[in-house]
């Protein structure tokens, strides 16, 4: 009876010291490596960096890296950069009914609002008088080409801002195709006809081309 009596006192003590325990800090570790990485954290402060990156484990890309299927616009924003552009550069999204399409959602977000959604240069901010001096596309005086859409929307112009960091490129170049689209229409030109051939291209890419479609879409 008496032995029972000690056994119990001693198993009570057990559970109860058993429960000492905090269940927020990781218990005795017998083998730590297999717990703690040896390797170096990310975004960890070690010595070994400090010359590099000032401490950090995470790596700056290599100067003058880019962002896959990124293209650098090496046009220079000076009037003879303009010129160059107006004159040479080139839109390489094709023209379908699709670009045009997210073209004019994208040209109703950014540029409707001074612009007007017909390209008159009647935004609603120029009807409220809050901001002066917005062209019509068809301004013959300004003569606005492809190229030079494109580079008054990559570096702004006076009032206008810059949409380089707003729009991807492509997005910028399917802007570039409705901005066109608008100056015709206000010039009472018939509507540019689609790109057929390109189209016809991209039903064969995604067919045929799974692995490097990303690039194709980027090239066309
Ligand atoms: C805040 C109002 C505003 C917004 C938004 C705006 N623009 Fe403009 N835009 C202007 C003004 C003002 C000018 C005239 C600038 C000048 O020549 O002094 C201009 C000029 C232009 C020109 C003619 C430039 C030239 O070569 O003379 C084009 C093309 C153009 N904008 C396209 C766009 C497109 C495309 C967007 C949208 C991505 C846009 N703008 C958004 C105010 C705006």
């Amino acid at each position: 009876m008496k032995n029972i009596f000690k056994i119990a006192i001693v198993l009570i003590a057990i559970v109860s010291l058993g429960s000492c325990q905090n269940d927020n800090k990781p218990n005795y570790q017998y083998m730590p490596n297999m717990y703690e990485s040896v390797g170096y954290e990310a975004y960890g402060d070690y010595e070994v960096f400090e010359p590099v990156t000032g401490g950090s484990s995470a790596m700056v890309p290599a100067e003058g890296s880019i962002m896959r299927g990124w293209m650098p616009y090496e046009i220079e924003n000076t009037p003879e950069g303009k010129a160059f552009a107006k004159a040479n550069l080139k839109n390489k999204v094709p023209f379908t009914e699709e670009t045009e399409a997210k073209g004019k959602e994208l040209y109703e977000i950014y540029c409707g609002i001074c612009h007007g959604k017909k390209g008159d240069g009647n935004g609603y901010l120029v009807e409220r008088e809050k901001i002066l001096g917005v062209p019509a596309y068809n301004d013959a005086g300004r003569a606005i080409t492809e190229g030079s859409i494109y580079h008054v929307m990559y570096y702004g112009i006076n009032s206008m801002g810059s949409y380089a960091s707003q729009m991807t490129e492509e997005e910028l170049w399917m802007v570039d195709h409705y901005v066109l689209t608008l100056k015709d229409k206000l010039d009472g030109k018939e509507a540019r006809p689609y790109d057929v051939v390109e189209a016809v291209e991209e039903i064969h890419t995604d067919e045929d081309h799974h692995s490097d479609s990303q690039d194709h879409d980027i090239e066309h």
